[in-house]
């Protein structure tokens, strides 16, 4: 395990921004922690990357404690956020030499080319000042410079903010490029469920301080919102009776029927009960998004909180 937190607990003037999270984090693996605006992920990043001392728990990174060996984990660990750490006057190419310097990297201006290239930076763009940089950029160069630095573990805390859709995912194809080719250990914070579930091989779902799931996507989806959907046109002479344990409730909207399951497993047989039975089109099988097992699953937990107070 080369990160390891338990009963992390954080507050801010007497406000708790983390309730005592635990999770582990495995060499080489990536992991996202998803969660709504608010919920401790810029917080969590911040204690793991020394920036922020936590207030209860343990934070060990590579095997080093946060408190008591900063200088260690600083050396294994650099953070992407949507600040930027650049030098607004100075050029693309006098920052990159300047950071480059600071880390004792070598050769950085051909890996700095190399990788820009990858994101769509051009050899122009590093002649400009970093003032003149669009947010975009920025954020490209941000990656570049880390990726230059090369440190084991990386720290992404929303990195894809204020990109584009094309930029967005130029980013997240070299993120994965070099995640498949390195043995690099990433922490992801999110609340684009897309992107996580893309990236992540393990997802953390964090609501107000708390950990409220963890797991792979796929099986955090299952977990969360085991249902699946059939959705399908009737002919319109036909009336449809359907009867199936499987089967936790229907929609119908004129000829448009949506058949929701309560156990995806039988979803055949259910299929094939419909068509044996009515005259259909359009049928289709939709799997929940983890967008959707994500905000069903936080108003659930909101619910469960919500009747535990009331009492006490
Ligand atoms: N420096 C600070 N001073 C006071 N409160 C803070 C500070 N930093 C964070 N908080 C509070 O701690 C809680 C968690 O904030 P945090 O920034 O970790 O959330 P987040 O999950 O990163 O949210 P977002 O998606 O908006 O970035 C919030 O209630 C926030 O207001
Ligand atoms: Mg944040």
């Amino acid at each position: 395990m080369i990160i390891k937190v338990q009963d992390l607990g954080k507050e801010f003037n007497g406000t708790t921004a983390l309730d005592g999270i635990s999770f582990r984090v495995k060499t080489g693996e990536v992991f996202g922690l998803l969660g709504p605006n608010g919920a401790g992920k810029t917080t969590t990043v911040k204690i793991m990357s020394t920036m922020l001392l936590p207030d209860d728990g343990i934070v060990e990174i590579g095997g080093y404690d946060v408190l008591r060996r900063p200088q260690k984990v600083r050396a294994m660990v650099d953070i992407i956020t949507a600040r930027d750490k650049f030098y607004r006057r100075l050029t693309a190419y006098q920052n990159m030499s300047f950071f480059s310097r600071l880390y004792g990297v070598e050769s950085w201006k051909d890996k700095m080319e190399d990788y820009g290239e990858r994101l769509g930076l051009e050899k122009k763009d590093y002649e400009k000042r970093l003032a003149d940089y669009s947010t975009g950029m920025r954020q490209k160069l941000n990656l570049v410079r880390n990726l230059i630095r090369d440190t084991p573990i990386l720290f992404l805390d929303e990195p894809t903010l204020g990109l584009d859709p094309v930029s967005s995912r130029k980013f997240r194809s070299l993120l994965k490029d070099i995640m498949d080719r390195e043995e690099k250990t990433v922490i992801f914070t999110s609340h684009n469920m897309f992107e996580v579930e893309e990236l992540c091989e393990r997802i953390a779902i964090l609501n107000k301080g708390r950990i409220t799931s963890v797991g792979e996507p796929r099986e955090l989806k299952k977990r969360i919102f085991p249902k699946r959907l059939v959705e399908f046109t009737l002919a319109k002479e036909d009336v449809l009776n359907l009867r199936d344990n499987a089967i936790d409730h229907i929609e119908k909207k004129g000829n448009k029927v949506r058949v929701y399951l309560e156990d995806g497993d039988r979803i055949h047989e259910v299929i094939e009960k419909i068509v044996n039975n009515v005259r259909v089109s359009d049928l289709s099988v939709k799997e929940p998004t983890l967008e959707e097992a994500f905000i069903r699953h936080t108003e659930e937990d909101e619910r469960d909180q919500e009747e535990a107070t009331s009492w006490m």
